[in-house]
């Protein structure tokens, strides 16, 4: 070893790995750096192992020189491997920025469809009237659908209902609501006060007043000694509430196998409060559901004694009402899903 040629030969390797370092650009590079330049065989290690073979008088000078060199190495190390630590996070960071101060997405609310509002209305008012409430099945026997309820095979009243046949001939899907009026006097004995909700389907061309599926709610209640007067009083009560206190209801003959007498309920129209309108067609009132006092036939057939108890019943479809209510004037709307119509509800 050349005692002149040292602090040279420290300047050049300090040169050479201050500009390796420099070039480093990961941690793998970064590793293979140390372990060149400051590892067990690198230069200044080696030179500070063979120190003793220098002449005692410059030992001590240049073991000074090669710890410099090897501390400043080391710094230098340090501060490179913090900054690609920070170069790496920075990078995370930006993959992953996150600009708390952007206003939030709001969450999409639903809301409740429009029948299903008028159903909830129309069957809170009648458990105020203390009625309870049923449900029965969609898919349903002929027995329940039509032949309980008075309305035999080959009979022309079956003309009423353009039916779905589930298995012909004798699962269908239901017309109507009125097959829970057997199925309730079945399993309870006198008196009975009970609103059945549920969708009814039918064999229809559809139009803006008709739908293959739509909802009905059904009404029945059977005592000794009820009257077509509790009839009345009860639908009018009804209309009442869930339209307004001075709505006026016409009653008027009509044809339902299940009843006797059979009639049907308009309301003034909302639109023209009995002028005469589109909606109303000129006439002034909306029909609004079917009615009776229920046939001696039907009552006996669920296993009640006509001579005991009397009963009425009705069956309304809540899309008709809810139409009243909230002016909508074709009933497609109510399952054609497009929600410009559904979020008006909310
Ligand atoms: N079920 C009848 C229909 O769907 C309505 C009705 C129910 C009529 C109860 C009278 C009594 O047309």
């Amino acid at each position: 070893m050349n005692d002149r040629l040292i602090p040279e030969q420290l300047a050049q390797l300090r040169e050479r790995a201050l500009a390796a370092l420099a070039a480093v650009d990961s941690t793998d590079a970064l590793e293979r750096w140390r372990v060149e330049y400051l590892g067990r065989r690198a230069a200044v290690n080696t030179f500070l192992r063979e120190l003793g073979q220098l002449p005692p008088a410059d030992r001590r000078a240049a073991g000074q020189a090669a710890n410099a060199l090897k501390a400043e190495l080391e710094a230098a190390y340090a501060a490179r491997a913090q900054a690609l630590k920070d170069a790496e996070l920075a990078a995370l960071l930006e993959r992953e920025r996150l600009d708390v101060t952007l206003p939030g997405r709001p969450p999409a609310l639903g809301g409740l469809h429009p029948t299903t509002l008028v159903v909830e209305r129309i069957l809170e008012i009648f458990r105020d009237l203390g009625f309870r409430v049923a449900e029965g099945p969609e898919v349903e026997l002929d027995y329940y659908n039509f032949e309980a309820l008075n309305i035999p095979p080959e009979h022309p009243a079956r003309d009423m209902w353009d039916t779905f046949y589930v298995r012909p001939p004798d699962i269908v899907l239901r017309t109507h609501t009125s097959p829970n009026q057997v199925r309730v006097m079945e399993r309870t004995r006198p008196p009975v006060r009970v609103v059945v909700p549920g969708r009814c389907y039918r064999y229809e061309a559809q139009d803006a007043s008709h739908e293959w599926m739509f909802y009905q709610v059904e009404g029945l209640a059977v005592d000794r000694g009820l009257t077509m007067a509790d009839l009345k009083g009860v639908l009018t009560t009804f209309a009442r509430e869930m339209f307004w206190p001075d709505v006026q209801c016409r009653f008027r003959c009509d044809y339902f196998p299940f009843v006797e007498p059979g009639l049907d309920m308009s309301i003034t129209c909302h639109l023209c409060r009995g002028a005469g309108c589109r909606v109303c067609k000129g006439t002034g009132w909306i029909e609004l559901l079917g009615a009776g006092m229920v046939h001696p036939f039907v009552l006996r057939r669920a296993g009640y004694d006509p001579d005991e108890v009397t009963g009425f019943a009705f069956g309304m479809g809540p899309e008709r009402i809810a139409m009243v209510k909230y002016g909508i004037e074709d009933i497609r709307l109510f399952y054609g899903n497009d929600l410009r119509f559904l979020e008006q509800f909310r």
